[in-house]
């Protein structure tokens, strides 16, 4: 909070800009800590040096203005900017004479072309959000290279391909590049080496290679999901890593060598696949959260080797023997090992994880069954029955 006095002087200065606005008819309204202008033209016909945060456009507007060098000159002491379905064109120097801009917004604002060195100008910028532009293409040396940005996000762009090479810069902790098309991560470059986290959540990724993080060992979360893998072999090297999610994939095989990089991994999130096992290794790390529903998976072997932890599993939507499926719910509360609010909401309605009648054998935590083509067939008919049963988690 700041303290009261100049919180009511920055109110008052704005109120007061706006009235001299409002003579050549401005569109500019001071609401609580914000100054809100229709377009770029009341902005440029005001000023308001003292004033810490801005906000352009609406949504309702359609992006058409190109926003100049200049256009911030009298508003110095910005710390948050935001630029709504306004802009379509940045110049070069667009930011200039904002030397104490700390969050740049620019939503929907149909950028196609980032300028090299657009930022630059910002010497204190942490946060960018180019969220729903139109980018489709970022230059090796531009953008976000030799700069203090933390974290930028650029969901709901169109880039096909991504090169390290511009996501360099050291300081950056959290890259967010979800509902993009990428295809492919080139490896040439270097990713920053103070990467967080990374979500590429949305895109059109189906293959990584095995170095393809190795510059970013501090990185904790990586998130793939919605994405086109249908096979894993990826020999990830992330001695940090701590998250990684690839949920509402095509699944079909996880390759033993996939987590034998990842010591401190506690998190996986596999749900959505079409997983018929899971890799031995599975049951070495030592995990907290599993998401497992809605796979192919005929067993929970795994749950039996990690006894000690808390531990939170989902399995609904699987082929489960029925003959093994309450020995395995009795067997997690033994362990206390709990589920989601979500699936435990579904259950404590009446419904049961699924499962088919097949004979199988229980033995303290390992159930198992013999697997014939009958079998098969009889899981995908089970699958397809099942299609709607399950809790939307
Ligand atoms: C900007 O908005 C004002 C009023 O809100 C309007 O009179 C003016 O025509 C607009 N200018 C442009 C360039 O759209
Ligand atoms: C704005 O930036 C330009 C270019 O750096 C500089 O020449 C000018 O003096 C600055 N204006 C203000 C008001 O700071
Ligand atoms: C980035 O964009 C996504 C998608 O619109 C949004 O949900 C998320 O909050 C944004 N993240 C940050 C850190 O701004
Ligand atoms: C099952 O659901 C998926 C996605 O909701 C759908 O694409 C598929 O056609 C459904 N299958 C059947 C047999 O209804």
């Amino acid at each position: 909070m700041k303290p009261l006095s100049e919180y009511s002087k920055m109110k008052l200065i704005s109120f007061t800009f706006c009235l001299i606005i409002t003579k050549i008819q401005s569109a500019c309204v001071p609401a609580f800590h914000d100054l809100v202008c229709e377009n770029l033209s009341d902005v440029r016909n005001g000023k308001s040096e003292s004033l810490v945060t801005l906000t352009i456009g609406n949504t309702k507007k359609s992006p058409i203005e190109t926003l100049s060098a200049g256009t911030f000159k009298k508003y110095t002491n910005l710390e948050e900017l935001t630029i709504i379905s306004s802009v379509n064109k940045l110049e070069v120097d667009a930011f200039r004479n904002l030397s104490k801009l700390l969050v740049l917004k620019l939503y929907k604002n149909s950028i196609a072309v980032l300028p090299d060195f657009a930022f630059i100008v910002l010497p204190q910028l942490t946060k960018l959000d180019l969220q729903d532009n139109n980018i489709q293409q970022i230059s090796t040396y531009g953008p976000f290279i030799y700069n203090t940005i933390k974290t930028v996000n650029l969901s709901f762009n169109k880039l096909r391909d991504l090169n390290w090479q511009c996501f360099a810069s050291p300081g950056l902790e959290r890259l967010i590049i979800t509902n993009n098309k990428i295809q492919e991560i080139g490896i040439e470059g270097v990713l920053s080496k103070d990467l967080i986290t990374l979500n590429l959540d949305s895109n059109e990724i189906n293959h990584l290679e095995d170095d393809v993080f190795q510059d970013s060992q501090k990185l904790e979360e990586l998130i793939l999901s919605r994405n086109r893998f249908s096979t894993l072999w990826t020999k990830f090297k992330l001695k940090s890593l701590k998250k990684l999610d690839f949920s509402h994939n095509k699944i079909t095989t996880i390759h033993e060598s996939v987590f034998d990089g990842l010591p401190q991994v506690e998190q996986i999130y596999l749900n959505d696949n079409l997983l018929k096992k899971l890799p031995p290794q599975f049951a070495k790390i030592h995990l907290h959260t599993v998401h497992l529903h809605n796979n192919r998976l005929e067993n929970l072997e795994m749950i039996y080797l990690n006894p000690s932890f808390e531990y939170e599993l989902t399995f609904s939507r699987n082929p489960l023997p029925c003959s093994c499926l309450d020995n395995w719910i009795v067997f997690m509360e033994l362990r206390r090992i709990t589920t989601t609010d979500c699936h435990r909401e579904f259950y404590g309605n009446g419904n049961n994880p699924t499962c088919i009648v097949i004979d199988a054998e229980w033995d303290s935590g390992k159930c198992s069954h013999s697997r014939t083509e009958d079998v098969d067939e009889y899981v995908y008919k089970f699958l397809d029955m099942n299609n709607n049963t399950d809790a939307d988690c």
